[in-house]
């Protein structure tokens, strides 16, 4: 296995790509491809820092140049710090912004093979669409004869304005490609259409524009290459008869991102999913089951040879004793009993299934989230278990967002605030390949 006992001497795999091979553009090969991340003023401000971290994790050199507005919700210094490259702030108009003279819209505009302006305020999207040229970013944009992909992210009652899809339709119709944006938690409190789409998909969206891979396949010098993970997700559906199951609320979300993002970070990734109405992420090998038999059966051929085994399913308990070969009629009696027999416990089995292996269960509690994590930790010889309340609506279980305490074998426990589940699968990762350690 990669890295040692557990894979936790991998840490080092985490650091910042600025030493890992680059990814070039195919019109320029060996030298790396070029994006200049604009970011205008709003509240998704802050994930272009992350965006810049997900480029340069896929070889990708990054220049930032955020708005004014923008910069006061991200600093100049973190952007520069991350991206490991001069920033374009609005200093740009004074005697000392350009070296030598030189006209830095023009410098960064034949810099950048791609501009990728996320967020796009209304505002930046307006003056993209109408050609205005009265700062920085949207007079690079004007001198920039390249592809342009832009996140949009606003309130949804902006985002539903006719001037809005106005400008939005003009850039589209000049070849601009939009991304997003997404249905969830806006940063008034309410939901609507209007969040950033996660920088996970702009990164593939900018790939896709660059002609570079995608996926895992473009990341085979990602922080997790040479990593095999498995991952569980969704319920599982335990037959009564031919029409009828038990089964649960698992939508088969975490997993799915747990898949997607250790994909996107250069895994070898296999997906066992329960029924479920998720499109398999880009690069993941898929294996539909239904059962917890099945289940079984499908981690007894990946499990043995993987590193890393997350059991994000909601694999049921029970199933019912005996499954009738034919639908079940209406006795006439009052009720019914039907027998449960136990079903094998899969993360348990993993210790003899996956000896080598670091094994990471999913505990979804309604009440006594601690004790129940920290007992199960022991019960099932886990390395992690990371504990989420189903009992809340706005979090595990169907929802978009979740919040975890995660358990480990040594040290405090390691909580990570509701976020989206795609986000908070990469910190995840993060941590289990750290071996324990979670970045910014
Ligand atoms: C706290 C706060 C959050 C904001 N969030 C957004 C946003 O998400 N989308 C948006 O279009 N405008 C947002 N605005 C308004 C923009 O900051 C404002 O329109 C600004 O002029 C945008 O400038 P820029 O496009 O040059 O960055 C926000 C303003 C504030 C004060």
């Amino acid at each position: 296995m990669p890295g040692g006992m557990h894979g936790r001497s991998n840490a080092a795999r985490l650091l910042p790509r600025a030493a890992r091979a680059a990814t070039s553009v195919p019109d320029a090969p060996g030298r790396a491809a070029r994006v200049l991340l604009g970011i205008s003023g709003g509240i998704a401000a802050y994930k272009g820092a992350y965006l810049v971290r997900r480029l340069r994790e896929r070889g990708i050199a990054v220049r930032c140049a955020p708005t004014l507005a923008a910069e006061s919700f991200v600093s100049p210094l973190t952007l520069e710090v991350l991206s490991g490259e001069r920033v374009y702030g609005q200093s740009y108009l004074s005697r000392d912004g350009g070296v030598d003279g030189a006209e830095l819209h023009v410098e960064a505009a034949q810099w950048a093979d791609l501009l990728c302006v996320a967020p796009a305020t209304a505002n930046t999207l307006a003056r993209l669409s109408l050609g205005l040229a009265d700062d920085f970013l949207s007079t690079t944009a004007l001198m920039f004869e390249g592809p342009v992909v832009v996140a949009p992210a606003m309130h949804d009652a902006m985002w539903r304005k006719p001037q809005v899809e106005a400008r939005v339709e003009a850039l589209c119709a000049r070849g601009v490609e939009m991304v997003g944006p997404v249905e969830g938690a806006l940063a008034s409190g309410e939901r609507g259409l209007g969040r950033m789409a996660e920088p996970e998909t702009i990164v593939e969206a900018v790939c896709r524009k660059l002609a570079l891979p995608e996926g895992a396949a473009a990341s085979p010098a990602g922080p997790l290459a040479g990593w095999r993970v498995v991952v569980t997700a969704g319920p599982t559906y335990e037959a009564i008869d031919p029409i009828r199951f038990l089964g649960n609320r698992s939508s088969g979300r975490m997993g799915f991102a747990l898949a997607r993002q250790a994909a996107l970070r250069g895994a070898d990734v296999t997906l066992v999913a329960g029924p479920v109405n998720q499109e398999t992420p880009e690069g993941v090998r898929r294996i539909d089951v239904v059962a917890a038999s099945e289940m079984q059966a499908a981690l007894e051929q990946a499990a043995p040879a993987a590193d890393l085994v997350v059991m994000a399913a909601a694999v049921a308990d029970y199933r019912p004793r005996e499954r009738a070969d034919r639908k079940l009629k209406k006795s006439g009696a009052d009720g019914m009993v039907l027998e449960l027999a136990q079903n094998p416990d899969l993360l348990a089995g993993l210790a003899s299934l996956a000896p080598e292996a670091m094994r990471v269960g999913f505990a979804a509690e309604t009440h006594d989230l601690e004790d129940s994590a920290r007992g199960k930790l022991e019960a099932k010889q886990a390395d992690w278990i990371v504990a989420n309340d189903v009992s809340r609506p706005d979090i595990g279980f169907e929802a978009t967002d979740n919040e975890v305490v995660v358990f480990g074998r040594g040290g405090a426990p390691v909580r990570f605030p509701k976020q989206s589940k795609d986000e908070l699968a990469g910190r995840l990762l993060e941590l289990f390949a750290g071996g324990g350690t979670v970045s910014s």
